[in-house]
């Protein structure tokens, strides 16, 4: 069963290729740029153990310049997780690349795909289409980004919908709430946090600290993600992905003093412009078609996250 993974040597990219690889019946050819917020080593070093897989294959090459017909022939399933991720870089002039990258290049790919007898395409996208709201979010609620990054993400939805109502091809959104553990994006808050207290340095929190997030670990996102290749009733469905347990970022950084056993020294510096308030997924949708349980609290994650990052 041939399966092509768009941003395969990304954070979530390249757990999702392991997971996956399980299946002795699964090749997969993994497509990634480098691009994007995360360094070219880190890349290199998320996919290290998948290149000496017999079952895989990395191709290096920007979806905007790839030979998309000899590179899909035979595919069954199509993951897209390629894209630039993150709110606060989304503004002022790198908006263009989130508009090439988030837009552009998944109309490339859906329209490449219009030719080839696919059974799944999986758009990853984002809490971060709904902008502000309050009490758990269901798929229901309308989306009304808070930055450039959710409206791009947003773009790449309705891409996938004209395009599945119009050439059939069989869309899944599935909607990620803020993912944690090892290979988290060097950008992301608990990576930043980890990497500071480690150091002794000093951490930067946007706000007060009493924003709350829906934080999912990474194994429950990628077992949420994978099983998609074999539920039914899911083909232009949205779906959310969100995690065990909610969380302050203040409490985030208390159970990390715990486990470091030290105090974070804390620099507050104005609220990011873009980034809600509070997060929480109604995943009830999530547990009904995909049978998707999370399993990882934030102390275990935050754990193996911690022990990660020492090692690397
Ligand atoms: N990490 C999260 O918490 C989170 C939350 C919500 C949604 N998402 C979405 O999930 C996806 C993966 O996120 P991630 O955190 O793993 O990010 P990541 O930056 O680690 O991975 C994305 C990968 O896509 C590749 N890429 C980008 N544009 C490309 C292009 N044009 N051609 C080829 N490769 C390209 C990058 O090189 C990168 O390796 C993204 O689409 C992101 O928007 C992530």
């Amino acid at each position: 069963m041939k399966i092509v993974i768009t941003g395969a040597a990304g954070f979530i990219g390249s757990n999702l290729c392991q997971k996956l690889l399980e299946n002795p019946t699964v090749e997969i050819i993994g497509l990634d740029a480098f691009v994007g917020p995360t360094s070219k080593n880190v890349k290199y070093a998320n996919v290290q153990a998948l290149l000496d897989h017999p079952r895989f294959t990395l191709i290096e090459s920007n979806m905007l310049d790839v030979n998309w017909e000899p590179l899909l022939k035979g595919s069954e399933y199509i993951y897209h997780l390629a894209g630039i991720p993150g709110v606060r870089a989304s503004w002022g002039a790198d908006f263009h690349q989130y508009v090439l990258y988030n837009i552009t290049a998944t109309q490339r790919l859906l329209e490449a795909c219009k030719s080839i007898p696919l059974k799944k395409f999986i758009f990853a996208s984002t809490s971060s289409v709904y902008g502000e709201k309050s009490g758990q979010i269901s798929e229901k609620s309308i989306p009304k980004p808070l930055s450039p990054y959710g409206i791009t993400k947003l773009t790449g939805e309705h891409l996938c919908h004209v395009y599945r109502e119009s050439f059939n091809i069989p869309t899944v959104i599935l909607r990620y709430f803020t993912v944690f553990g090892p290979k988290q994006r060097s950008d992301m808050a608990f990576y930043r946090f980890i990497k500071s207290m480690i150091k002794d340095k000093a951490i930067t929190i946007y706000g007060d600290g009493t924003q709350t997030r829906d934080f999912t670990y990474i194994d429950d996102c990628v077992i949420a993600t994978a099983s998609v290749r074999d539920a039914k009733n899911v083909i232009g469905e949205t779906i959310n992905i969100g995690g065990k347990q909610r969380s302050s970022l203040l409490n985030v950084i208390s159970i990390l003093e715990e486990l470091l056993g030290k105090k974070a020294k804390k620099a507050f510096i104005n609220e990011a412009i873009g980034e809600p308030k509070h997060t929480w997924a109604d995943i009830s949708k999530a547990e009904k078609l995909l049978n998707y349980q999370p399993l990882t609290d934030l102390k275990t994650g935050l754990k193996n996250e911690i022990d990660y990052i020492k090692k690397h």
